[in-house]
């Protein structure tokens, strides 16, 4: 075995030359109310219809996987039947990322005043904060009781800490337990713009995406989209794994991962793909050093951004052992609660195993080639489909590394010590906050 990045790092925290700091301040101090109000926090708004369509015109991209705009999915759950309500999602289920839970440790008024920008254009009557990291929640907790009485926000914001999990973080797992019930997926239709907390529309939105709302509102949609590129403007939250760089940064949209390695002191000849928007996209070819960083960009590879995990497979580590791994992960953390997905997972994973232990047949690889497309779609939360995502991107990326295992000739494995297979590949753990 070969994969020597499973052991959670203390990461980096840094922004990109280019970048006059957004989302990440220096210092890694929590910044208090007195701070964010000096920098122009919680500024009042005049008119939220205007500030929407500054939003709009600054096409705010989802950053909790989907990219999808969030001033459309403003209008849409104002559309809906009912007073809305608005959720900040910052459980982060995702192992290879720690973007989330370092805003809300270092940031919690700017994810906030988020929360209160976006319960202003939605006309929600009702909000709340999800998490599953408890350094996160008593970050939050103590800001909104430095705004109590600060005459700033009349915040009426409540937070639910869960256990965390992979699955927590989806959508209809985080309105099941702000309801009361157990942090876990439920069938869709309906979905929560339609009916979510009480029954009512709701507005779930990435912790990175609230944050950025302030940003718009601070300065308007031109100035916002200063960095970035046309479709995906403004900076994200990089969480890198995999090298010494291992860290989170705020980089602009667009950026290579060639100039990122370079920014960081990392050799780009030294790496042979990546594992790519967490666990969710699987594998990425060489290809991605020079590829823009946004999110079209790589979905015309197949392949995509998601919440901004990127785990370097530096030379030496071996595509398949990682595929193994993380399809591994998915097999464990299902919510066993649709048969396609605990059975479906569990087989992939059999079919990976065997593969990097070069005892799988063309057969096997055969049947993960008709389940990586047949599974697709048929889970009520999304795993199912990251974990199709895993499997086709090895095929479809890593042709050749997939025969040397099917006639154990990997050079790689062949050559390395035997060595447990991590639980959780490129897991990172957040810094800590001071
Ligand atoms: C299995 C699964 C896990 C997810 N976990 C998270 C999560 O931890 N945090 C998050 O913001 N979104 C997560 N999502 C996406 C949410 O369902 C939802 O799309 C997102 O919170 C919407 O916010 P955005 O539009 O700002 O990206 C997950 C989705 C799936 C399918
Ligand atoms: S698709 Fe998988 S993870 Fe999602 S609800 Fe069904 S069993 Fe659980």
């Amino acid at each position: 075995m070969t994969l020597a990045t499973d052991a959670p790092v203390t990461p980096a925290v840094a922004a990109h030359p280019d970048v006059e700091s957004r989302l990440l301040i220096g210092g890694g101090q929590r910044e208090d109310l007195a701070a964010y109000r000096a920098a122009g926090g919680y500024a009042a708004v005049d008119d939220a219809e205007r500030l929407l369509d500054e939003v709009d015109e600054a096409a705010v991209r989802g950053r909790g996987g989907a990219a999808f705009p969030i001033a459309t999915k403003i209008r849409t759950v104002r559309g809906g039947r009912g007073v809305p309500v608005a959720v900040a999602n910052g459980e982060e289920g995702e192992p290879a990322s720690v973007k989330d839970r370092w805003l809300l440790r270092t940031r919690p008024h700017l994810v906030l005043d988020g929360l209160r920008l976006a319960s202003l254009m939605v006309g929600a009557d009702e909000l709340h904060v999800y998490v599953s990291d408890p350094a996160s929640a008593e970050s939050v907790t103590r800001a909104l009781e430095e705004l109590r009485g600060a005459g700033v926000w009349d915040a009426e914001v409540a937070v639910t800490l869960v256990e965390p999990t992979y699955v927590a973080g989806e959508e209809t797992a985080a309105v099941q337990a702000i309801d009361g019930g157990p942090a876990l997926p439920t069938d869709k239709p309906p979905r929560p713009f339609e009916a979510g907390v009480k029954g009512r529309p709701t507005l779930v939105s990435n912790v990175e995406t609230l944050a950025n709302l302030p940003l718009v509102q601070r300065l308007g949609a031109t100035g916002y989209r200063g960095l970035g590129t046309y479709a995906s403007p403004g900076t994200f939250l990089l969480t890198l794994s995999g090298c010494a760089a291992t860290g989170l940064y705020e980089v602009p949209f667009g950026v290579t991962l060639t100039a990122v390695l370079t920014w960081l002191g990392e050799d780009p000849a030294q790496v042979d793909g990546v594992l790519m928007g967490g666990y969710f996209s699987g594998v990425l070819g060489r290809q991605v050093l020079d590829v823009p960083l946004e999110y079209d960009a790589l979905k015309a590879l197949h392949s995509g951004l998601g919440c901004g995990a990127v785990g370097v497979l530096s030379a030496g580590t071996c595509p398949v052992e990682v595929s193994a791994a993380v399809m591994a992960y998915f097999a464990r953390e299902n919510a066993g609660q649709c048969g396609s997905c605990f059975n479906g997972t569990a087989a992939m994973s059999a079919v990976l195993d065997a593969l990097r232990d070069s005892r799988a047949e063309a057969e096997d690889v055969e049947r993960l080639t008709g389940w990586s497309v047949r599974l697709r779609g048929r889970g009520a939360c999304g795993t199912l489909d990251g974990a199709t995502n895993v499997a086709a991107a090895l095929l479809r990326e890593y042709p050749d590394a997939v025969r040397t295992h099917l006639d154990g000739t990997c050079a790689t494995c062949g050559a390395a010590d035997e060595q447990p297979v991590p639980a959780a590949p490129f897991a990172v753990a957040p810094p800590t906050a001071a």
